[in-house]
């Protein structure tokens, strides 16, 4: 069943020290999307399995764990039974991605799949089915901050017709520079999932962003006619 343009802030520009309190101050996010890295896949380090059981311990919100780590194939699983209710692995340092997926799948989380800018969609467009959602990266993976590459937003539109064309119903999501300026072009070219860490948490009102990078996404839409 759709479910609707969703929205799943970042919380790496968010305050370390306090994240209990930062993931409180957005109520009305559908997931919380938590960046592991492992300073090997990404020149970044972050956090793991610990920090997302506490977590998920702390919020109802469902936690969304993109995992930016070399390790993927033996290490997803801990995720969820850390508690994560989405786990994404890149493609890029995946082993045997549909193992993998399945392993996800069967722990009892939704298997997603992510691509860097430069990874294409189409040789991996049979994984599909194995998929709940593909994440397409509008940022080079590893730090929150940078600037939206629009030369992303071709391949959104063929992974939402892939989707299509497969006749599923996989979650297309976006991730990297999401902001009032640039969700409206990704919610046109198809995406429904929508990460947003700076936009959020730089925001006086981290919460009132939600609301409105929500409506921005639905006003594109309906103004696409998609
Ligand atoms: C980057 C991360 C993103 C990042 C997004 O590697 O995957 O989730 O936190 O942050 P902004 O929205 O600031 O680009
Ligand atoms: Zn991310």
């Amino acid at each position: 069943m759709p479910v609707g343009l969703q929205i799943t802030p970042s919380i790496l520009n968010a305050d370390f020290a306090a994240l209990g309190a930062e993931v409180a101050r957005i109520p009305n996010a559908d997931w919380v999307h938590v960046d592991v890295m492992d300073n090997h896949f990404v020149p970044n380090l972050t956090f793991g399995p610990t920090m997302v059981e506490a977590l998920s311990r702390s919020t109802t919100l469902p936690l969304d764990a993109h995992l930016m780590i070399d390790d993927v194939d033996r290490c997803a699983a801990d995720y969820v039974e850390a508690g994560a209710g989405s786990v994404t692995f890149h493609i890029e340092a995946a082993k045997a991605p549909i193992r993998l997926a399945r392993e996800i799948r069967h722990a009892g989380a939704r298997a997603s799949m992510a691509l860097k800018p430069a990874t294409p969609i189409e040789p991996y467009e049979d994984l599909l089915p194995e998929l709940d959602m593909i994440l397409l990266m509008t940022v080079e993976p590893g730090f929150g901050g940078q600037r939206f590459l629009d030369l992303v937003l071709p391949k959104v539109r063929r992974a939402r017709e892939a989707v299509e064309r497969h006749g599923l119903e996989t979650w297309v999501q976006v991730d990297g520079g999401v902001s009032l300026e640039t969700i409206g072009r990704c919610a046109e070219a198809g995406a429904d999932v929508f990460v947003a860490g700076s936009a959020v948490y730089s925001a006086a009102d981290p919460d009132a962003m939600v609301v409105a990078l929500r409506e921005r996404a639905e006003e594109a839409v309906a103004g696409s006619g998609a």
